[in-house]
């Protein structure tokens, strides 16, 4: 008999692999596959959990939502980030210049609803100059290194699908003027989506439908990827962890950064009031005095809807997926990673898939798979003096998600000239605004320049007056 080429070998030691968790059919095309395709098939199959994989399928299939007991939930007490003191600044100004803190994107995201065909950080936003958000952000990290003398670097989450484009994306930009031994970037888990029966679904006949397994899994990223052991080389204490989504955030906050020391926080938020009971964000909420996030996917409407005696929302503290989180935390979650998991989140969606039977390709014109994602801010209920720190959502908050409508590019970039009209007329420019009072300009503020409107008053500009329909860069 001929010796077993080593990709039948490999074959053969998945299959039965495989076959122990009742997920053989995952192989169920190899006959016809050529050398190349057999070779992907067992790359994907190789990114996933067996270990996990049983609990994962039965998970998929159970149709329960989260198990809920309102009568032991209450609202959370949020510290004002105006009213946090010079002793908060101060301290975060101290622990930036002493090289403690790392800027950390999660990016690993398909931005499907956006219809952007790349990694969403490519994507143009800023209102005079068209920057892409990996720009804007790349400027802040830059303008901080600057300030406060001490290069700060910069941690990027990606996924297997976009992680070659973002790393070329930065290569073809020269990393924005980044040193581009500051930037890391790293891969996330994935996961595979399962029928409605709990079995794997293929893609196609050599490759699984997986998809990435949520932020999360960017805890589990950055110890598994030698992340952590980068940071605590370089000496980082401090991750200032933000999504790729809002071109508005303080990428590293000095406020927030230093509450979070003083304080003694493992891992810490930022909240705002809620635009409205319903909007999509996150509710920061206390289960049993541990503070967790309850999705607005999972949020009971009653709850949502909840108003005290004196007619303010109950639960009124939303998420904006900005954190700060101890570097030692993150080691003490993933010290034995087996024993890590956060809750998985299911989504039934549409998922195209390789009919077994035909070999035919179905794009379904219902849901027919579940995802399952973890969550970061699951991680809350594990961290110890969690804070969480309502900010303005003027300055900080405005995430592109959709195309249209809320959300959406529009209502970015409008929020972006809006600031930036705040910060001018605050050191004495004089912006033309309409009736409706939105600014009669395109205006846009370079974070090279300023990264809030205290710096831009440090700027000293001369004061001038912008004409109607201008469209004027600073930078
Ligand atoms: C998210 C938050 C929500 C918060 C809102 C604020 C979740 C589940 N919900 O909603 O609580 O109020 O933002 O804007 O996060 N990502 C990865 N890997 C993944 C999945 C996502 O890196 O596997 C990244 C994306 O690239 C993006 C971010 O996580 O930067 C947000 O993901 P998305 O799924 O768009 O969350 P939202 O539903 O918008």
């Amino acid at each position: 008999m001929p010796e077993a080429t080593p990709l039948e070998a490999r074959y053969q030691e998945c299959r039965r692999r495989f076959r122990e968790v009742g997920q053989e059919h995952v192989l169920h095309f190899w006959k016809e596959l050529d050398a190349a395709r057999r070779a992907e098939l067992l790359e994907d199959l190789a990114r996933i959990d067996l270990a996990q994989l049983p609990a994962q399928a039965r998970l998929a299939v159970t149709d329960q939502p989260p198990n809920l007991d309102l009568s032991r939930l209450s609202p959370v007490k949020v510290i004002r980030r105006e009213q946090a003191g010079p002793e908060a600044l101060a301290r975060g100004r101290l622990l930036l210049a002493a090289g403690k803190v790392a800027a950390f994107t999660v990016a690993g995201g398909q931005g499907t609803r956006l219809g952007f065909d790349g990694p969403k950080g490519a994507f143009c936003i800023s209102p005079v100059r068209n920057k892409p958000l990996f720009q804007l952000f790349a400027e802040s990290v830059l303008a901080t290194s600057r300030r406060y003398g001490r290069e700060i670097p910069w941690y990027i989450m990606t996924s297997p699908a976009n992680d070659a484009a973002t790393r070329e994306f930065f290569d073809r930009h020269r990393h924005f003027g980044l040193d581009p031994r500051s930037v890391t970037f790293f891969q996330q888990g994935v996961m595979p989506a399962f029928d409605r029966q709990g079995k794997i679904l293929l893609d196609q006949k050599h490759r699984v439908a997986l998809s990435p397994n949520g932020h999360g899994g960017s805890l589990l990223a950055l110890a598994q990827t030698g992340m952590l052991a980068d940071l605590r080389q370089r000496g980082i204490d401090y991750i200032s962890y933000f999504q790729v989504d809002n071109p508005l955030v303080y990428a590293l906050d000095p406020v927030f950064i230093g509450l979070h020391d003083l304080r003694r926080s493992e891992m810490s938020s930022k909240s705002l009031p809620k635009a409205d009971d319903l909007e999509r964000v996150g509710n920061f909420v206390m289960l049993d005095g541990r503070l967790m996030v309850i999705e607005y996917s999972d949020m009971p409407e009653t709850l949502a809807r909840a108003h005290n005696p004196d007619g303010s929302r109950k639960y009124d503290a939303g998420s904006i997926a900005i954190h700060i989180l101890s570097r030692d935390f993150v080691e003490r979650l993933t010290a034995d990673p087996a024993a890590f998991a956060l809750p998985w989140h299911r989504a039934v969606k549409k998922v195209p898939y390789v009919d077994l039977a035909t070999g035919q390709r179905i794009e379904p014109a219902e849901p027919n798979a579940v995802k399952l994602e973890s969550f970061v801010f699951d991680a809350l209920p594990l961290a110890e003096n969690p804070i969480v720190v309502e900010t303005s959502r003027a300055e900080e908050f405005s995430p592109v998600k959709n195309a249209t409508g809320v959300d959406s590019v529009e209502t970015t970039r409008r929020d972006l000239v809006r600031r930036a009209a705040r910060w001018l007329e605050s050191v004495g420019f004089r912006v033309p605004r309409r009736d409706d009072g939105e600014p009669d300009a395109l205006l846009e503020i370079s974070p090279l320049l300023a990264l809030d409107a205290h710096q831009l008053a440090e700027r000293r500009l001369k004061p001038d007056t912008i004409a109607r329909g201008e469209k004027r860069y600073f930078e």
